[in-house]
């Protein structure tokens, strides 16, 4: 068999090449490396001769340095293929004993139902797992298209913009308290609420460009705050970034009007479509998705290398 040759793609014009697998994030790859969100050293391919038979991309948010995401990884037939390209790839791609960026994997919705997909996702994973990283958790991505009906305001909550960083941060504690969400709870064993929320915060939640007026506090009639929505714009498209209910306000059906009031929010401005995602145990915000007029369009799978201590 003809040896293996490991390497990032050397220029754009090698990018054909990188896209040898077919896809969904084939098409971004491009525009994303102009933004800055990935670099050609972080493209990563595994040969055989002319013949890609494994690669592996990562990602960032526009402006950091280190890669955020392993968002790529195919092997084409031998899964030793893809461990021998990770076990030269990561090193570099996480220097000095660091914890990997964690691995992600967009796949139909129905992906168990198609055999092909099946062994593409065992292979995939099998290659990780040789390299130490374990299942997480699967995610429902979520879109909402325009026509779809968005249930009316009951009148039970009113909305306003959020009044600072500090109320959000106070609710977003609340919140996270009592959450499906496996990277809260994940997050909940290595810090404390409030520490998870004001890294979300800062991380995250501050660092999108669209306006912040678009957030929403969800109260009671007396003031009382219940909840929130932030709607935003990635990189990509319009998203329900973040949601959620305080604790002493859950099961009265209030995320049903949260979402609702971000959903209108951004509809209001013609978007082409609005994407969200929350895992699969995430059983009731997944429901208020599916009420909320959202579809599975994909699932993702993401699996994460055990942390460096
Ligand atoms: C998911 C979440 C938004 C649901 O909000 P909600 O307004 O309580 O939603 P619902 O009223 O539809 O209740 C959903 C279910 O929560 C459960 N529930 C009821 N009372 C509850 C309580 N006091 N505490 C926790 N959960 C409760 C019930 O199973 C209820 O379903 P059911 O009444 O149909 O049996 C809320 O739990 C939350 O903020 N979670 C943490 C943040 C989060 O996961 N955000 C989404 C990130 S993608």
């Amino acid at each position: 068999m003809t040896e293996l040759t490991i390497r990032p793609i050397t220029g754009a014009s090698e990018l054909p090449l990188f896209n040898s697998f077919p896809y969904v994030l084939n098409d971004e790859i491009a525009t994303d490396l102009e933004a800055g969100r990935r670099r050609l050293s972080w493209l990563w391919v595994a040969l055989r001769g002319d013949r890609v038979v494994a690669r592996a991309g990562w990602w960032t948010a526009p402006g950091d340095e280190k890669p955020q995401l392993m968002d790529i990884f195919d092997i084409a037939d031998d899964v030793e293929d893809g461990v021998r390209l990770l076990a030269a790839a990561l090193p570099v791609m996480a220097p000095g004993n660091t914890t990997p960026p964690e691995s992600l994997r967009f796949l139909p919705p129905d992906w168990r139902d198609r055999p092909e997909t099946r062994l593409l996702v065992d292979n995939h994973m099998a290659a990780l797992e040789k390299t130490g990283a374990k299942l997480f958790v699967e995610r429902l991505r979520l879109e909402w298209r325009p026509g779809t009906p968005i249930p009316e305001p009951s009148g039970r909550l009113t909305f306003r913009p959020v009044g600072g960083a500090d109320e959000l941060i106070d609710l977003m504690t609340l919140v996270v308290e009592g959450s499906l969400d496996a990277h809260s709870r994940d997050e909940l064993t290595r810090m404390s609420a409030r520490e998870s929320a004001v890294e979300q915060y800062h991380d995250e939640l501050e660092r999108y460009t669209s306006p912040h007026d678009w957030w929403r506090i969800a109260t009671l009639p007396d003031g009382e705050p219940v909840g929130f929505v932030i709607p935003a714009r990635n990189s990509y498209n319009p998203i329900i970034a973040y949601l959620g209910v305080v604790p002493a306000h859950r099961g009265k059906g209030y995320i049903d009007e949260i979402l609702a009031a971000g959903t209108r929010l951004l509809a209001g401005q013609d978007v082409p479509r609005i994407r969200a995602a929350t895992d699969v145990g995430n059983v009731p915000m997944a429901k208020a998705f599916a009420r909320g007029g959202y579809v599975t369009f994909e699932r993702q799978i993401d699996m994460v290398w055990p942390a460096v201590v």
